[in-house]
């Protein structure tokens, strides 16, 4: 699947979005060195503060089918018609859960943040620089 493909899913997967709360429909997809992709939409809840992010989602269901490594892109996409001309970012949390997966498979993914105006293509890494994560803990 390609870059573009992958960006295509991850608008797809935003459809579902549940977000009555903030209706900001985010949409995330990941793809794996085997090919395969997983995608994740954002859930939010009447308690608020328990919204569930899409990369989030996306993480927990493949982790939830038993994947530990392998992550090399996450496309990640939002309303394009909130935020400026600024490409939609995974939040701190996010970029700590999805450095997990990442560090578990010793890679450093490319994000793929989704805006108006262009795609801003940047490494987990750069994202998330010195990272906490599972080698921290040895
Ligand atoms: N959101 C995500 O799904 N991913 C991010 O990286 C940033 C924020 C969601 C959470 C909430 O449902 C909505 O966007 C507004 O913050």
């Amino acid at each position: 699947m390609t870059d573009e493909e992958l960006i295509a899913a991850a608008r797809s997967a935003a459809e579902n979005s549940y977000s009555p709360y903030s209706s900001f429909a985010v949409g995330s997809a990941l793809r794996f060195a085997d090919g395969s992709v997983v995608t994740g939409t954002n859930i939010e809840n009447a308690s608020y503060g328990l919204a569930l992010c899409a990369e989030t989602v996306a993480v927990s269901k493949a982790m939830a089918d038993g994947v530990r490594g392998g992550l090399e892109a996450v496309a990640v996409t939002g309303p394009l018609d909130k935020g400026g001309d600024a490409p939609i970012t995974p939040c701190g949390r996010c970029r700590q859960v999805l450095n997990e997966l990442a560090q578990l498979g010793g890679t450093d993914p490319l994000v793929l943040c989704v805006g108006p105006k262009e795609v801003r293509r940047i490494r987990l890494s750069e994202l998330l620089p010195d990272a906490f994560g599972p080698a921290s803990l040895d």
